[in-house]
């Protein structure tokens, strides 16, 4: 019997949207405000997703208090209040909402071993999340 389980989490930053490797214009045609100088925040919805079976004696697919512990060590204090442009993650990468999230997935895949991973789902703003499951 296989059951799926995601937990919410909520943390802050602050990113510039800036490729070295485009022009000034390119990047201003390619990120618009995203790309102004002095960046700006969001406050970031997280979402993991795990999935297994239920266990008998416990009746969990997983431990949340586990969980819970692993994101708060390796993600939340991480990333939350941060500045992404700062990180050695985003030192050749463009701290997009998309790059963090496969950040964020490839820290749990490798880290995080009660649980098979299915998806990180990240919510930037009211208006748009980016999901991913693995390759
Ligand atoms: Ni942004």
């Amino acid at each position: 019997m296989k059951a799926h389980l995601t937990r919410r989490y909520m943390f802050s930053a602050s990113h510039r949207l800036h490729s070295d490797e485009m022009s000034d214009a390119e990047n201003t045609a390619t990120y618009g405000k995203c790309n102004n100088p002095y960046g700006h925040g969001h406050n970031y919805a997280l979402e993991v997703t795990v999935s297994g079976p239920v266990d008998e004696r416990t009746g969990m697919v997983c431990n949340l208090v586990e969980l819970d512990e692993f994101v708060q060590r390796k993600i939340l204090e991480r990333f939350d209040h941060e500045n992404l442009n700062m990180l050695t993650e985003f030192a050749q990468a463009v701290p997009t909402t998309e790059n963090l999230c496969t950040t964020i997935y490839d820290i749990l895949q490798r880290g995080f071993q009660p649980a098979h991973l299915d998806k990180v789902r990240l919510e930037e703003t009211m208006m748009n999340s980016f999901e991913y499951a693995g390759d």
